[in-house]
């Protein structure tokens, strides 16, 4: 019965997201609701890139100076929902902004099983009177994937995330997706792991110009034993999967697997959730792995409120064997972490007793979301 309405949900998903149909403006859409009291609109924006890229996807982005100029343009696939109530407003107090991942897609946010209860951040936020903006990564789900996998490096993807913070602030966001105009006074910027560097990336590069309000980074730590695993790369995509990415050249990453997403107690998640993740499974590039380490020093200048949130059991974070284990306590991370976050107004470490990496997926995931919901009202108020 369980893997009936599993399935059946993961169908009807599949079935809403290719319902597209073509706008005037040569945008698609497609209207799906998350639930009967949220309104989501979906669609493919077009991001305009101007953007100088290391030669070597090794270098640090930051300082950089043997770089390429990418200018181009890239259909991203976005996913706005907004409870009933909002949508005759034409300008509103604030958004959430989330970004996944990696071989993750929005679809992280909007998990969909049984009916989109359980493991939906989206429909939570939704139901709790909150309007949020998901996009698949370039080169993931929907979005457009370039030829060239290293187009796809920190910072075009924060080039990307810049773009949806300027554009819900000017009220084009609304519009492209074809909605009445909504500007938004204030982005959260929610992160998930490599959407937290991405996030914290942008916040280094730009200082006091960072787009972003504040900013809450889950599965993101600055340990040294994350770095030193990025260096044993990651199984190309066209290996993991021949049939879906048999044509992506080999700087195109996926995972085999995908255990190390979750604490290593199998009683504290769902197994249909892990074969949900398996079979939805998308790609990432190795560059952004590559320059990690770009990410490890201060974001001097960002004075928004940031808070780290991390499950005490994340195999890629707290149970990463390379540093002979970061000890995520609390009160030991507040003081080794804040120092990334020297000008920030209030730096908070949160740790999640028993949750795995992907905090959103375990049997821990609806507390969270209250949690991620009050962070965002605190931030607000
Ligand atoms: C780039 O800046 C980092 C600090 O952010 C520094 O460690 C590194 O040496 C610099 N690299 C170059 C090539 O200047
Ligand atoms: C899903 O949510 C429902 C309603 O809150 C709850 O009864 C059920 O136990 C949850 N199932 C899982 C697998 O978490
Ligand atoms: C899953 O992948 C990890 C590496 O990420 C590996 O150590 C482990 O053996 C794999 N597990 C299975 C069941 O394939
Ligand atoms: C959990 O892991 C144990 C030991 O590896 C295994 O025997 C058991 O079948 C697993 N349970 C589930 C629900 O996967
Ligand atoms: C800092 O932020 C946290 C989380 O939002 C909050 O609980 C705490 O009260 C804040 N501290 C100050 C001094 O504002």
């Amino acid at each position: 019965m369980k893997s009936l309405s599993f399935f059946a949900s993961l169908a009807a998903f599949v079935a809403d997201v290719f319902r597209v149909v073509a706008l005037p403006s040569g945008l698609t859409s497609t209207d799906q609701s998350i639930t009967s009291s949220c309104q989501c609109t979906a669609g493919n924006i077009p991001v305009a890139l101007d953007v100088d890229l290391p030669l070597d996807p090794t270098d640090d982005p930051i300082n950089s100076t043997n770089t390429r100029n990418l200018r181009a343009t890239f259909g991203i696939h976005t996913i706005f929902c907004q409870p009933p109530h909002t949508a005759t407003r034409s300008s509103q107090d604030h958004v959430q902004l989330l970004l996944h991942g990696s071989t993750y897609t929005s679809q992280y946010w909007t998990w969909p099983f049984n009916g989109f209860q359980n493991y939906s951040y989206v429909a939570h936020a939704c139901a709790e009177g909150h309007i949020t903006v998901a996009y698949d990564a370039l080169g993931v789900g929907l979005s457009d994937r370039p030829s060239n996998s290293a187009d796809i490096q920190l910072p075009s993807a924060a080039a990307i995330a810049a773009f949806f913070s300027h554009h819900l602030k000017s009220g084009e966001l609304t519009t492209s997706l074809g909605l009445p105009t909504q500007r938004f006074k204030r982005v959260i910027a929610i992160g998930h792991s490599q959407g937290s560097v991405v996030y914290n990336y942008a916040s280094i590069f730009q200082g006091s110009k960072t787009p972003f309000d504040a900013l809450i980074l889950t599965g993101h730590l600055h340990d040294p034993g994350f770095l030193e695993s990025t260096k044993f790369g990651r199984p190309a995509a066209r290996d993991v999967d021949p049939g879906r990415w048999a044509n992506l050249d080999p700087g195109y990453i996926s995972s085999s697997n995908r255990t190390q997403y979750y604490p290593p107690d199998n009683s504290t998640f769902s197994a249909d959730i892990v074969k949900l993740d398996q079979l939805t499974k998308d790609v990432s590039t190795v560059y952004y792995t590559d320059a990690a380490f770009a990410v490890y020093v201060p974001a001097k200048g960002f004075k928004g409120p940031v808070v780290q949130l991390v499950g005490s059991e994340d195999q890629v974070h707290c149970l990463n064997g390379g540093d002979g284990f970061v000890s995520c306590n609390a009160k030991v991370l507040q003081a080794s972490e804040e120092a990334f976050w020297p000008d920030s107004k209030n730096f908070t470490m949160v740790v999640r007793q028993g949750q795995g990496h992907d905090v959103n997926l375990d049997f821990g995931a609806a507390e969270t979301f209250s949690l991620l919901t009050e962070l965002v009202e605190q931030f607000t108020h």
